[in-house]
């Protein structure tokens, strides 16, 4: 009898430690604290606290144990306790830390005691490296009542038994519908079912708007997901609506400009802030721009999109409008959003109007906007079904299929996207992006000052040649007047 209950006993703790929701993010090795002992984190979920029970054999360059890891409680009940949102829910979030590694493949080993829990090989991208490929998705739930999102799940699963590697996976926002719902269950549900692929790669993410939570403040979200900060001392548990980091060639800027966009701003602080933190981050990345000569900013909130019963649709220009001259001003190259339900690809546009581009097939160069992309097609079991809206000037091509969008930056000069349809894995929509602008504007601003200096030179030749035979015949002329005495 004792012993049968002894067994039940440890029974329940073994549960309680099991490990659930294996994510990878990028660190603060690759933002411009460049912190060497935060290249890559690796946070998982518990139920109980289980102290000292997880170790992890990493193998890069050299082969090291990390037994130190954080942990940290997540008492949502704590969050909403004497509120309506009727939540009791707890979850331990543990995090190791990597260093960065010269080594491009880190296998790791997710051990407790001695059972493996999870093991991959995990590309880790390098400051340096020339050719960077990162997947953009969003919109996307795991309740899979209406099975949704089912395909994109199934073509991860692919992708990893191919071993294909991605620098990184940039999640467009909305995720689980909602997170918080069910007593914190979908959220719960969610992390369980990605960690097919946040275990596999590291996952960025912004935020949308179903991911605020009951109260707004995205408590669930920005404990699960650890964004990124700005400063070392502006921690605030991943409060950031604003970071950035470098992969090879490409700078990637998120921002969230939820209030604004949902006119949650009156007195304007939050875009006062994000506007100065957009312009300090892109003037420090136009100076490094011979280096990492890529823009592309990500966000939930597409500036121009086809749905016109959102007001997101008509207005975002506006609220939006500010932001927009930054990416004007300081030749951003692309901008990946979400939200809406499909994938679209627009034209470069400019406050509601039509912006200079030139395009040769599906290549754009010489945009003075950026080129901009919704991927809202990772498949939502929320709302209505993935579909077509009605063209507008800037539409140049929607799908109603569930998909994703590679980036591939081959170059400094070459950036390529593709939308892969994830049931067929077919390249549905593909656009070279062909940077022209800075290296060859000083270029061909050299060409041009050649060129004057020739012309300038050409007509002192000519205007010497020409006076010195106006001499010449003036000389003559002299010579036939005096010989005919004509002066
Ligand atoms: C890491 O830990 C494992 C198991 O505890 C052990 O077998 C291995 O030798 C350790 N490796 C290093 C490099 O310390
Ligand atoms: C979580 O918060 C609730 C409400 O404040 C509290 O009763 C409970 O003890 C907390 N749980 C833990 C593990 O601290
Ligand atoms: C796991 O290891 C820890 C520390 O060595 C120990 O306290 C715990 O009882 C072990 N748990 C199980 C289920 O073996
Ligand atoms: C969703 O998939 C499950 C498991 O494959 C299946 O049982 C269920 O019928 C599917 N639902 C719909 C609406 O297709
Ligand atoms: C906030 O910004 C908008 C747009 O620039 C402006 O119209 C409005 O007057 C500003 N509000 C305040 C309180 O400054
Ligand atoms: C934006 O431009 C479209 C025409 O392309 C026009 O119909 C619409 O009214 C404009 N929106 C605003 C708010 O000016
Ligand atoms: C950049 O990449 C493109 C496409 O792969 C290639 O055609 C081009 O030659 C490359 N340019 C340089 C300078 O390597």
């Amino acid at each position: 009898m004792f012993m049968i209950i002894f067994l039940f006993v440890m029974e329940s703790i073994q549960e309680q430690c099991e490990a659930y929701g294996v994510r990878l993010f990028l660190g603060h090795y690759y933002t411009s604290l460049k912190i060497d002992t935060d290249a890559l984190r690796i946070v998982f979920n518990t139920k109980n606290i289980c102290n000292n029970q997880f170790q992890l054999f990493i193998k890069g360059d050299l082969e090291f144990n990390i037994s130190n890891y954080k942990t940290k409680l997540l008492n949502m009940t704590d969050v909403y306790i004497g509120t309506k949102a009727n939540i009791e829910y707890e979850t331990y979030i543990h995090t190791f830390q990597i260093p960065k590694q010269l080594s491009s493949i880190v296998l790791y080993t997710l051990i407790r005691n001695d059972t493996i829990i999870k093991q991959a090989q995990v590309k880790l991208p390098h400051l340096q490296q020339e050719t960077t490929k990162v997947l953009f998705f969003g919109d996307m739930d795991s309740s899979w009542v209406y099975n949704r999102s089912k395909q994109t799940f199934d073509w991860f699963e692919n992708q990893i038994k191919q071993k294909i590697q991605f620098d990184s996976l940039i999640f467009t926002g909305d995720m689980a519908y909602d997170l918080e719902s069910d007593n914190c269950q979908r959220g719960e549900l969610w992390l369980s079912r990605i960690s097919l692929f946040t275990s596999q790669y590291p996952f960025m993410i912004t935020p949308g708007n179903h991911d605020g939570g009951f109260d707004y403040k995205y408590t669930f979200l920005r404990e699960h997901f650890q964004m990124l900060y700005l400063t070392e001392y502006d921690t605030q548990n991943y409060q950031n609506d604003f970071y950035s980091f470098n992969i090879g060639l490409v700078h990637f800027i998120q921002y969230d400009p939820v209030m604004i966009v949902y006119k949650a701003d009156p007195n304007n602080y939050t875009k006062e802030r994000l506007l100065q933190q957009f312009r300090n981050d892109l003037i420090t990345a136009v100076q490094n721009r011979e280096e990492v000569p890529w823009i592309v900013v990500f966000t939930h909130y597409p500036i121009y999109c086809n749905f016109m019963d959102d007001d997101q649709c008509v207005n975002n220009f506006k609220y939006l409008a500010e932001f927009e001259k930054l990416f004007k001003e300081f030749h951003v190259d692309l901008y990946v959003s979400g939200h809406q339900h499909n994938y679209q690809r627009n034209y470069p546009y400019y406050q509601n109007d039509s912006a200079l581009f030139e395009m040769d097939g599906n290549i754009y160069y010489n945009y003075e906007s950026p080129i901009t992309i919704i991927e809202g097609a990772g498949g939502a079991d929320y709302g209505p079904e993935i579909m077509i809206y009605h063209d507008q000037p800037y539409t140049a091509k929607q799908l109603a299929q569930n998909g994703v969008g590679l980036l591939q930056v081959m170059n400094k000069t070459h950036l390529q996207f593709q939308q892969i349809q994830v049931s067929t894995n077919e390249v549905m929509d593909e656009i070279w992006i062909i940077r022209t602008s800075d290296i060859n504007n000083e270029k061909s601003n050299s060409l041009k000052y050649w060129l004057i200096s020739i012309i300038i030179c050409a007509i002192i030749i000519v205007v010497l040649f020409v006076f010195i035979k106006q001499n010449g015949r003036k000389q003559k002329t002299y010579q036939k007047a005096y010989d005919s005495n004509l002066v």
